[in-house]
């Protein structure tokens, strides 16, 4: 069993973006700039959005942090969302998802500019990466993509079988997975809540995919021998033995799923650091489209 470290894999690409960013600065060019906006103080949100700042730092990017009461309306969201696409220091920006119910998360995503959209979440990215043409691969996917591909894990022709459709993991990894690329040329079944015979399905993959967010879903009878698990889940609970009062839980069984695996990431240090190296990719890629 061999680990996909996507903490060191996270640590290599930030360096590589950080020495871009240094030649940028010697050639007098622009620094990029991601903005994220967060609505409301949900811990893991906090978290989350807190780590891609922190990385921002790393890679000498400028960030910029917009955070808002719960009880914003859509309207002065929306209004946000449409200065910063004005706005030209701001080279890629986020909207921390979930949002309160109040707001409409289609709407929002849909009024951000695709040219700053660095989470790939609108349309229009979306279907460029159906199509396979540049733009802005959601961020998630792209990290899981780029984990295998910098650890070699050989994809084509393997039946690759991904739990949860979600649109920002499931749904397009199934699409980056099936496409005539490398990684890619996978067989994929993108199995969800409704599918019949689960364990069954699961246990034909070369490559699981659990993205579903319910911990310790998959256990060992659903995993072929040799495979190579990817466990996207980083469900919170309570652990009193932690000083925080809570520790990160996978979807994956780990211990007794890791010894029959040819590969497994794990949780935390696995698909999440890639989550935010792979922002900041498409933070730096949105500077270089724009030529400046
Ligand atoms: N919530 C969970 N994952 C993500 C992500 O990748 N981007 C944003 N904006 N919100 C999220």
């Amino acid at each position: 069993m061999k680990l996909l470290d996507g903490k060191e894999t996270a640590r290599i690409i930030k360096l590589e973006i950080a020495e871009k960013v240094n030649q940028r600065k010697k050639d007098g060019k622009k620094i990029p700039h991601l903005a994220a906006i967060l609505v409301g103080s949900d811990g893991g949100s906090l978290t989350y959005v807190s780590n891609k700042l922190k990385s921002c730092e790393e890679c000498g990017f400028e960030s910029t942090l917009m955070r808002y009461d719960t009880s914003i309306t859509e309207e002065v969201l929306l209004d946000k969302v449409r200065k910063l696409n004005e706005d030209k220091s701001i080279d890629g920006f986020i909207v921390q998802l979930p949002l309160p119910a109040h707001i409409d998360e289609h709407k929002v995503t849909l009024a951000i500019d695709p040219n700053k959209d660095v989470d790939g979440f609108h349309p229009t990215n979306l279907g460029k990466m159906a199509l396979n043409i540049p733009g802005f691969v959601s961020a998630t996917p792209a990290g899981i993509v780029e984990l295998i591909r910098r650890n070699n894990v050989e994809t084509s022709g393997k039946n690759c079988v991904i739990i949860g459709r979600s649109h920002i993991v499931g749904m397009p990894l199934s699409i980056l997975l099936s496409q005539n690329s490398n990684p890619g040329n996978c067989t994929v079944t993108l199995a969800h809540s409704r599918t019949a015979n689960l364990k069954e399905i699961c246990a034909q993959a070369d490559i699981l995919i659990a993205a579903i967010g319910q911990p310790n879903f998959v256990t060992a009878d659903m995993v072929k021998e040799g495979a190579v698990v990817i466990d996207v889940g980083t469900t919170r609970v309570d652990d009193a033995t932690k000083a925080n009062g809570w520790r990160l839980v996978g979807d994956v069984k780990f211990g007794e799923v890791a010894p029959k695996c040819s590969y497994i990431t794990p949780v935390p240090g696995g698909v999440g650091p890639m989550t935010i190296a792979s922002l900041m990719m498409n933070t730096l890629k949105a500077l270089d489209l724009k030529g400046k």
